[in-house]
């Protein structure tokens, strides 16, 4: 660190030297020899404590950077955008080596981004992809079209509606997540893929006749937010009626969506509770699913994800090229970002002990 700071402190000296033939050296850019290897520092910018995951994956990747002889700066921005801009902002000055940020506003970051990149600091986006911005390295995430495709497809099969059943209609509504999350959008057309065809023969109706993305996102993936329109739909569509599925993007979200219907009666054997989906494998949800409650989410493990982002960071600060799996899929309107993706995997209350116990993702007695 000391001999990193010193090296900024040369450079910006150098800065001041016009012309710069005068002092012999260029000035642009972060010195890159001094990166890599014990004692280099990583900036972690997480969205928020406000659900568990992101504490996880905060945690995570702290050890696993430790593993390795780095030193982190961890920084939560509670949802609040301008905080999280800061919280990078202090992060550069800081002189960090390498910054893994998962963006609240996947738009707002590109000042702070240049900023970063004037000074040679590498990035890596984080589950989310951060857009607009050239200067984003690498992207680590999961294979977000396939958890929206797991939620549909679950609730296409709990349904019995696959393989040319002729059954329903169903009653179904739709939930997305927040939208200046660019996951919210794969999300929503992996599940939007799997459910259309069932839609256009009218074996699952949409009552509230909200289908467009923009009718129903989910501003901060907020569960009191998702609780309300859930609400509101009872009220103005259903009537003496029942929903008989609902996709929900996230565990947050399901589980506000569980209170209202709760409020409104669902939960008994005249009125049982739909098929509610989810994500993340919150101890919530999957204690709900026990319980009868929601019905599946989608299990991402978040371990794994810290893993192979430190292990990407790990080959950007020695020079290497770090692991990628997909170099298609995610343009961030400036480029595509070379991305590595992990698999979701759908769990419900048959498989939750296998996936999330025996895996000790959750501890046994977490769920008591
Ligand atoms: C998304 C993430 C989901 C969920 C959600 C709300 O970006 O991919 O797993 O955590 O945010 O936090």
């Amino acid at each position: 660190m000391h001999t990193r700071r010193a090296a900024r402190a040369v450079i910006a000296v150098l800065a001041l030297c016009l012309p710069l033939s005068a002092c012999g050296q260029s000035s642009t850019g972060g010195s890159k020899e001094d990166k890599g290897g014990k004692g280099s520092t990583i900036g972690i910018a997480m969205p928020t404590k406000s659900s568990e995951r992101w504490i996880a994956d905060g945690r995570n990747m702290v050890e696993e950077f430790k593993k390795l002889g780095y030193q982190t700066n961890l920084q939560y921005g509670e949802d609040d955008v301008d905080q999280q801009v800061s919280q990078i902002e202090n992060m550069i000055t800081k002189g960090v080596d390498v910054l893994v940020i998962a963006a609240i506003d996947g738009r707002a970051l590109s000042d702070v981004l240049q900023q970063a990149a004037d000074q040679g600091i590498k990035v890596i986006s984080y589950d989310r992809l951060i857009l607009g911005s050239p200067h984003i390295d690498y992207y680590a995430s999961f294979d977000n079209e396939k958890v929206g495709e797991l939620q549909a497809g679950y609730i296409v099969d709990k349904l019995g509606l696959e393989d040319g059943s002729e059954k329903g209609p169903f009653d179904i509504e739709l939930f997305a997540g927040s939208p200046d999350d660019n996951n919210t959008r794969y999300f929503f057309q992996g599940a939007w893929q799997v459910l259309r065809p069932y839609i256009d023969k009218k074996q699952l109706v949409v009552r509230s006749k909200q289908t467009k993305l923009e009718q129903i996102t989910t501003l901060r993936w907020d569960g009191g937010t998702a609780q309300k329109r859930m609400d509101d739909l009872l009220t103005k569509a259903y009537g003496n009626e029942s929903v008989d599925a609902i996709l929900s993007p996230y565990d947050g979200i399901s589980i506000g969506i569980l209170s209202a219907l709760k409020s409104d009666g669902y939960g008994t054997k005249a009125k049982p509770f739909p098929v509610v989906t989810g994500q993340d494998a919150e101890v919530a949800s999957v204690k709900s699913i026990i319980a009868g409650q929601q019905t599946q989410t989608v299990y991402k493990d978040t371990r794994a994800l810290a893993k192979q982002t430190v292990r990407m960071a790990d080959a950007v600060l020695n020079d290497k090229q770090p692991e990628v799996n997909d170099t298609t899929t995610y343009d961030n309107e400036k480029k595509v970002v070379p991305a590595y993706l992990l698999r979701p995997v759908s769990v419900d209350k048959t498989n939750y002990q296998k996936e999330l116990v025996d895996s000790g993702y959750i501890k046994a007695s977490d769920l008591r």
